[in-house]
Order: C-alpha cells, then sequence, then structure tokens
C-alpha cells in the first residue's frame, strides 16, 4: 500500500524547518548572523503581501554589544539575559509616514496612493496592520535561513521609540532575537488549537 500523498505542495522537509520542528527560540548557537543571509531572507519574504502594497516595516538591526546595552533597559524583565546573550536583535517598527515612499511601492498610482492615505489619523490601523503582516513574513524567513528568531512584544514600546526613533514616524513593535539554532528547546511546545476550533464554514 502506498501512502497518500501530501496536499501540502511545500516539500516535507520545507515544512518541517518553517514550522513542526521550528520553535520561538531562546538560546542560540554561537557564532554570528552573516548579513548574507538577512538580505537573502529580505530578498524572499519582500514579496509577501500588503494592502496596496504599502510595506510599512522597518527594522533596526542590533548586532553590537553597545546597540543590545541601549535596548535592554526598555525590556521586561524576563526578556533582558536572552536578548544580552543573543548575536543579533532585530527591532521591528512600522513607519507611520509610509504613504511618502508611495513612488516606490505603486508608481503608476503614487498620487491616487497618497491621497487615501493622506490622515495622519487613518494611517495608523493600516500602518500597523501591514506592518504586523509582515513581521509573521519575517519570522518565517529567518526560519527559511536556517536560523533560529526569538519574538518579544514585552518591552515599554514608547521607551524604545525614544531611545531610537525621536524625530521619526517610526514606531517600535517586536523585537525578535536571532541565531543559529541552539540544541533541543528547554520546555515542550504548548499546543495549538484544532482546525475545528479555529474554522467553520457556511
Ligand atoms: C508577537 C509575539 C510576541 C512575543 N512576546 C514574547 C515575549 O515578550 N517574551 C517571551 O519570552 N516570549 C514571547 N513570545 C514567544 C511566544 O510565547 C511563543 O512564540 C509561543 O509560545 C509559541 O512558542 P513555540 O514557537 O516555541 O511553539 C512572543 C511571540 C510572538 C509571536
Amino acid at each position: 500500500m502506498t501512502a497518500s500523498a501530501d496536499p501540502l505542495a511545500l516539500s516535507k522537509d520545507a515544512q518541517d524547518l518553517l514550522f513542526r520542528e521550528a520553535r520561538s527560540a531562546n538560546a542560540f548557537g554561537p557564532g554570528p548572523v552573516a548579513e548574507e543571509k538577512l538580505r537573502a531572507l529580505h530578498d524572499l519574504v519582500k514579496h509577501g503581501p500588503t494592502a496596496m502594497n504599502v510595506q510599512p516595516l522597518r527594522v533596526l538591526l542590533l548586532r553590537s554589544a553597545e546597540g543590545r546595552a541601549r535596548l535592554l533597559p526598555h525590556l521586561a524583565e524576563g526578556n533582558r539575559a536572552k536578548t544580552g546573550a543573543a548575536p543579533l536583535t532585530a527591532v521591528l517598527a512600522y513607519d507611520a509616514d509610509f504613504h511618502e515612499r508611495a513612488e516606490d511601492f505603486f508608481p503608476d498610482r503614487a498620487g491616487m496612493v497618497r491621497e487615501v492615505f493622506a490622515d495622519a489619523e487613518g494611517r495608523r490601523a493600516p500602518a500597523e496592520l501591514n506592518a504586523h503582516l509582515q513581521a509573521g513574513y519575517f519570522l518565517l524567513g529567518v526560519r527559511a535561513a536556517g536560523l533560529a528568531a526569538g519574538p518579544m512584544n514585552g518591552f515599554d514600546h514608547a521607551g524604545v521609540d525614544a531611545e531610537f526613533f525621536a524625530g521619526t514616524a517610526l514606531h517600535a513593535f517586536m523585537a525578535v532575537n536571532i541565531g543559529e539554532p541552539a540544541g533541543p528547546h528547554e520546555f515542550p511546545r504548548l499546543p495549538r488549537l484544532d482546525y475545528e476550533d479555529v474554522w467553520t464554514e457556511l
């Protein structure tokens, strides 16, 4: 008897790398994260969709001990030690003035895009929504690069904005420790909701 074909198009190895075997990391293997890998993951995940192609995510990389030392006091206590020990931390922010790049992300209709997003209050929700979507693509991109990611939103967001983004329209919403995967995770994976718990069909 032959095993039934996998209904998913992605190879089993890729499924495991991106989802089944990947964990939210608190510890990392030794060694730096090569810029080449970060560029390659960007070139992959930049294709993830955003509404009207707005792409509001901006990423600040903190690689030096000095850079991460500026972040640590703004983190929740439980996030400090592992961030201090990580080879690299990415601060993910959304650009509340993303519409100013309309010529770059929607060249044919830049004027229309600028008009749609002219109101600063009205821009905030799409900026947050689309940057959060891109953060999901980012986490999967880290895994696709063979790296481990430890996402965190336990930090003083206003404090991080003042520390790194003063005078800009950038607002931090997530920090992600990144490094080579380290051995087995320190605790078993928490349960996930089943299809029946999540999906309904009319
Ligand atoms: C947006 C987001 C914020 C998170 N914030 C924190 C955090 O501040 N501190 C922490 O230790 N873990 C944080 N986590 C990790 C989650 O608890 C973890 O992803 C979840 O329990 C699933 O773990 P697993 O990927 O190992 O199965 C965060 C995860 C996400 C996606």
